[in-house]
């Protein structure tokens, strides 16, 4: 596991870099892509990067980690809806290549086809993640199994309470969610993860110097063979 210090912005513009590397880098890319406030400048990087010409997403295929269970595709608190705002509305990308969970219809057939589709897609070539406050990766809370795929999940109180801001109420936020399970997740090629102030302070010590344990799912990066951490002092402050 690497671990890269710097201010947000340096961090997400090397992120940024990397996919850029990525993209360029084969034909039939395959991104892992995730939601949170922690990725939004990362997607700005790359808005700008390919108006500038420097990336195209014409050959991109994506996966997202999560989706909130009852919320349609254009509530503006849905990750597809994120998604759509924060990239691909921006960049040259085939919509119909971008995939998100669905929320809501069949969205459980849908979401027991999703490592497969991966799968067939080649497999996930560059995964970025956040970090939740108590140390969770997607939607996978503490407490869920390692060999885990593509799954339906209760959130905690926790979650639900770190995720209420971007609500208008707390009782606005979902209280279940489909998620990729962290065997999906371990399966992507290059894993790069982002996290920033102090409130993940707990749950970056937890990922880089903790016990591996279920209890603090992040912590089955430290099997993964190439995870990079791009981290703010403050949510690195406990690793010192
Ligand atoms: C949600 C998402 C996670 C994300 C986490 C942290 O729970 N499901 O994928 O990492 O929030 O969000 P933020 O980046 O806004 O702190």
């Amino acid at each position: 596991m690497k671990v890269v210090i710097g201010s947000e912005e340096e961090i997400s513009a090397k992120i940024a870099e990397e996919f850029i590397k990525t993209i360029n880098g084969k034909s039939h890319p395959v991104l892992g892509l995730a939601t949170g406030t922690s990725p939004l400048k990362v997607y700005a990087n790359l808005i700008k990067a390919n108006h500038e010409g420097r990336v195209s997403f014409l050959g991109v295929t994506t996966f997202n980690l999560d989706e909130y269970v009852g919320l349609e595709g254009t509530h503006n608190q849905s990750y597809r809806y994120f998604m759509n705002e924060n990239l691909f509305n921006h960049v040259d990308i085939d919509k119909s290549k971008t995939n998100v969970l669905l929320g809501v219809g069949d969205y459980v057939s849908f979401m027991e086809g999703y490592d497969q589709k991966i799968e067939e897609a080649g497999g996930i070539d560059i995964q970025i993640l956040g970090i939740g406050s108590d140390g969770h990766i997607a939607f996978n809370e503490p407490g869920t199994p390692f060999d885990s795929l593509t799954h339906e999940t209760a959130l905690t109180e926790q979650t639900i309470k770190d995720n209420s801001r971007l609500f208008n109420d707390i009782s606005e936020v979902p209280v279940r969610a489909v998620t990729m399970g962290l065997q999906s997740i371990m399966n992507a090629r290059k894993i790069v993860l982002i996290a920033t102030g102090a409130n993940k302070a707990k749950a970056v010590y937890g990922l880089i110097k903790g016990p591996i344990t279920e209890e603090m799912p992040c912590s089955i990066l430290q099997r993964h063979p190439d995870v990079t951490v791009y981290v703010d002092e403050a949510a690195h402050s406990l690793c010192k």
